[in-house]
């Protein structure tokens, strides 16, 4: 490495000359649009399919168990439908099979090039919903949504990763997640709209408009810079050098270009990302890659997410008060997200998770206490407004505590752990496997609701309690420490560090770990 003196080595993580510029400010505000599309496909199915002309159309069948008292068992089977399920969890498998494509065109074309694909089938996915007459056009409709997603998912984390320099990199990078939670709140929001539409076409219009965010991603994509990091794996060193500069605004740049020409180099050497991420010297980033998404779905997040209206539906609420409510837990998502923007880079990545995960575990067995002191094991039995309103409040609670902690999380640690060589690798692995459990719990979560009834809570708690103790032991603190430098963290941790050799942590400099 060239440069830098030994002394500062270990406390010169964020000391690369250079500032906050606008220009990657107003860029990385522009990727960020990328979760639009993700938040907004994950709040408008609930609302769509709690909507009677819908169901009506596309799912007859659940439409008369919905509107027959006494066909059903019980308050907590109302909604259960293998085929409206699959209407919901469809987009995931789509978007997973996509993730390991976009893999190889993020790397070999550079992260804008994902991005604006990604963009354009969207585009394409939305139309097709918007207008669909059967169920046919429905499906594949969002099928090309979650080949959009996959793409935007994979791309997105790791251009914001890249471009933002080391000190504010996870308040620059939740910039995706913050995205998501507007997302999923506007798609919220239109529900609330359509709904009331007479005539019974508003969910056209909930769907057609996922248009909106996949325009604002095709033609902002256009117009990014790729990232010095991916510019100089594709060969291009003095144009990568240039963009550097210019994201950093000073021409004092070697310092923190040698590490990502070294970077670079170290990549060049290994054959193939997805052979090498399997070397046990990347053990901690594929066990984390792979963790971090499967822990952050069985959070239950999205139990609420694609669901509350369902939920709040199943749980005694009219039809305006369940979409309203989806509404108030989508505004405390992103208000919440703002927490973790403003502490993540100044307290750190583990703070969060252990007081997120705690705070979830407790609202979760309180929520499950609730309803099943209410519903019973039957399912039978009504809930009063004041149990109404704690179940909200409970609600939003684990929302919060989610929203600054496993949601912006969950994106932001597996896109900076990973060193250039297997980068594109382990965020597919980390895209993938998030989508693998999204479609798992948008699957099965009717079903589990209908079974497990109010246990489905004590379920997620136990998984949370789970993920708070890996995070304790396994997750070490990333803040601050450059993208490039990264193996310093692991070479310190007191389980990782045998996975590590002295070689990888920055040749040369052995000597200042
Ligand atoms: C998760 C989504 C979730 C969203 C909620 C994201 O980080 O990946 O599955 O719906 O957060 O805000």
């Amino acid at each position: 490495m060239a440069g830098g003196g030994f002394v500062s080595e270990a406390g010169r993580s964020a000391d690369y000359a250079g500032s906050i510029t606008a220009f990657v400010v107003v860029t990385c505000v522009v990727a960020a649009m990328g979760g639009l599309i993700f938040g907004y496909d994950i709040g408008i199915s609930g609302g769509v399919t709690s909507m009677e002309q819908f169901l009506g159309k596309f799912f007859p069948s659940v439409y008369r168990k919905m509107m027959d008292e006494t066909a059903r068992e019980s308050e907590y089977c109302k909604f259960d439908s293998e085929l409206l399920t699959l209407f919901t969890s469809s987009l995931y498998v789509a978007a997973l099979i996509a993730s390991f494509f976009a893999s190889a065109v993020t790397r070999a074309f550079g992260r804008k090039m994902s991005m604006f694909f990604g963009g354009t089938v969207f585009l394409l996915g939305s139309i097709l919903n918007g207008a669909a007459i059967n169920i046919e056009m429905l499906i594949i409709g969002r099928l090309l949504l979650g080949v959009g997603v996959g793409f935007a998912n994979q791309s997105v984390p790791v251009y914001l990763s890249e471009m933002a320099p080391a000190k504010i990199r996870g308040a620059l990078n939740i910039g995706f997640q913050m995205a998501i939670t507007i997302g999923i709140l506007f798609a919220n929001l239109v529900n609330y709209g359509t709904a009331q539409i007479k005539g019974g076409w508003g969910w056209r219009i909930s769907l057609g408009l996922a248009a909106v965010p996949a325009i604002m991603m095709t033609v902002g994509s256009v117009f990014l810079p790729d990232t010095p990091n991916s510019i100089l794996e594709r060969g291009h060193t003095d144009k990568a050098k240039q963009m550097l500069r210019k994201i950093r605004g000073t021409d004092d740049v070697d310092e923190e270009f040698q590490d990502l020409v070294d970077a670079s180099e170290a990549a060049k050497k290994v054959d193939h990302p997805w052979k090498n991420i399997l070397e046990p010297r990347y053990r901690p980033q594929l066990i984390i890659c792979t963790l971090i998404p499967f822990f952050q779905q069985l959070t239950g997040i999205n139990v609420i997410m694609f669901y509350a209206p369902v939920l709040f539906k199943t749980l005694g609420f009219g039809d305006n008060a369940s979409l309203m409510s989806a509404v108030i837990t989508g505004v405390v998502n992103v208000l919440a997200t703002f927490v973790s923007i403003f502490t993540v880079d100044k307290f750190g990545r583990r703070i969060l998770f252990l007081e997120g995960g705690a705070q979830m575990f407790i609202c979760q067995i309180a929520i499950g206490a609730l309803i099943g002191l209410t519903f019973g094991v039957s399912g039978e039995g009504t809930i009063t407004k004041g149990q109404a309103d704690l179940v909200l409040f409970l609600i939003c609670t684990y929302v919060a505590a989610f929203a600054w902690s496993w949601g912006p999380l969950g994106w932001l640690v597996p896109s900076e752990i990973c060193p250039l060589e297997i980068r594109s690798a382990g965020q597919a692995i980390n895209v993938s496997v998030n989508m693998l459990f999204t479609f798992f719990v948008a699957q099965v979560f009717l079903a589990m609701l209908c079974h497990l009834k109010f246990g489905l809570f004590f379920f997620f708690a136990f998984f949370v309690f789970i993920m708070t103790i890996f995070v304790f032991f396994f997750i070490p603190e990333t803040k601050n420490m450059p993208i490039e430098e990264m193996n310093r963290v692991w070479k310190a941790h007191w389980f990782w560090k045998k996975y590590i050799p002295d070689d990888a942590v920055n040749i040369g400099h052995q000597d200042d770990v």
